[in-house]
């Protein structure tokens, strides 16, 4: 742990948590070497077991389930060296703590998926980062491959990659999305020229004696010459934004605060990766349709993605205040976005066609015999639920796709409009 900042959030759960002796996600004190796969503690759902099922099962694995459901006993593998370093759902493999264990334990936040840079922005609709590792494994992927997630959002499954040695792909409209799926996955090649620019930059925050000369926080961020540097400072100032907008925190304190906890964030990062000597997957992310996808035919190794679901969310309108602030004009940028154009049945058809769309050009750029995994829910709209899912599996079906599982995935109050979201796997056949 650096002493970056002394009292971070994370901290003070684990202080108390310490004190009950109660808290899952950070107690290595004791190995039990008798367990030969345990699962980790904040598994809980049926989805997840399932997954958790699938993910051995992927690694060659034969296993039996026993005692309460959350001991799995090995019977036989080929390398469980291989089992420590990717699984996601288990804390140890024969007395071994998994990385992911370790990984999950560079946290400052109060929730425990929220670990390393995955916090950084309060983006709505993420995925669960634990479930999108389980999902690289059961697709198969491994070092060098290339996955795809052309709704790459706030930058899930690119984090997930790069912790696993996977390149990742990943392409998302919105610019918003681009800027912290590159900030999570990118500032650790960059931890000494920011902290060398920290002083420089906070020093306009507050107007005092040692700025005359009235540059303001832009002016600053605008002088540093690493993009990535100056994409980390871009989003803090982002997250400082949304704090205000959307806590009434004081623009200043906010972005002070936050600042210290996203250096802090990037260092850990860093330290678990020389920790566990990771090897990294390449990171390509930029801005794009997934309407038509700049890549080649038959050229990615698999799809992990999330859709918008129909028009369950409308994501301009929920990241205005930020897209105005990266200089977007919003009426303009809406036109490019699925899921929020027209009203009423219109924006239904709409969504349609540009699923459609979306779902072909998946199907154009993955590799034969290769999963798309696609997780998507059914939204209510205008007091009517819109079968998303079913669409999805008719006309991925229709173009050849295969679905070959399809997991329920039950979630709890997202914005009342939805109840249930599933995990359809699509093998290109
Ligand atoms: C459900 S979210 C993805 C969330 C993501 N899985 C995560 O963990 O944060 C859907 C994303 O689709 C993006 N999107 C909407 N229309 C798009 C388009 N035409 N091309 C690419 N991305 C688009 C939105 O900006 C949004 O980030």
């Amino acid at each position: 742990m650096t002493n970056e900042i002394q009292n971070f959030k994370g901290e003070r759960m684990l202080q108390r948590a310490k004190e009950l002796d109660s808290f899952w996600a950070y107690n290595t004190d004791e190995l039990p070497k008798d367990k030969q796969l345990l699962l980790l503690d904040n598994v809980q759902f049926i989805y997840e077991l399932a997954l958790a099922q699938l993910e051995l099962q992927s690694l060659g694995v034969r296993f039996e389930v026993t005692n309460g459901l959350r001991e799995f006993k090995l019977i036989e593998t080929k390398n469980e060296e291989e089992l420590q370093k990717k699984l996601a759902y288990f804390k140890f493999v024969k007395g071994k703590p998994t990385y992911y264990f370790q990984i999950i334990q560079k946290n400052r936040t109060r929730s425990v998926n929220q670990y390393l840079t995955h916090w950084i922005y309060p983006y709505k609709g993420k995925f669960h980062p634990q479930m999108i590792r389980a999902l690289l494994n059961i697709t198969g992927l491994g070092w060098g491959n290339t996955v795809l997630d052309p709704f790459i959002g706030s930058g899930t499954t690119a984090v997930e990659a790069q912790l696993l040695g996977i390149n990742c792909l990943g392409i998302d409209v919105s610019p918003l999305c681009v800027l912290q799926s590159k900030v999570k996955t990118e500032s650790i090649d960059v931890l000494p020229q920011i902290r060398e620019w920290k002083e420089e930059i906070t020093k306009r925050i507050k107007p005092s004696l040692f700025n005359l000369e009235g540059k303001t926080i832009d002016d600053a961020i605008n002088l540093i010459p690493d993009e990535k540097a100056k994409n980390f400072y871009r989003m803090a100032k982002l997250v400082a934004i949304s704090d205000n907008a959307r806590r009434g925190r004081e623009f200043s304190n906010a972005f002070l605060k936050n600042l210290e906890v996203m250096i802090s964030s990037v260092s850990d990062y860093i330290e678990i990766i020389k920790k566990l000597n990771l090897k990294l997957g390449k990171m390509d992310i930029k801005t794009g349709d997934s309407r038509a996808l700049p890549l080649n035919k038959e050229s990615i190794d698999g799809i992990v993605t999330s859709p918008p679901y129909s028009i369950a969310l409308d994501y301009v309108l929920n990241d205005a205040h930020a897209l105005k602030e990266l200089g977007y004009d919003l009426s303009e940028i809406r036109e490019e976005f699925v899921g929020v154009r027209g009203k009423g049945q219109t924006r239904i058809d709409l969504y349609n066609e540009d699923m459609k769309k979306s779902l072909e050009e998946m199907f154009r750029v993955l590799k034969p015999k290769k999963y798309a995994v696609i997780v998507i829910g059914n939204a209510t709209y205008m007091g009517q639920e819109v079968k998303t899912v079913e669409f999805t599996i008719n006309y991925a079906e229709k173009i050849g796709f295969k679905l070959v599982k399809n997991i329920d995935k039950i979630i709890f109050g997202l914005y009342n409009v939805m109840q249930k979201e599933n995990i359809l796997v699509f093998q290109k056949v």
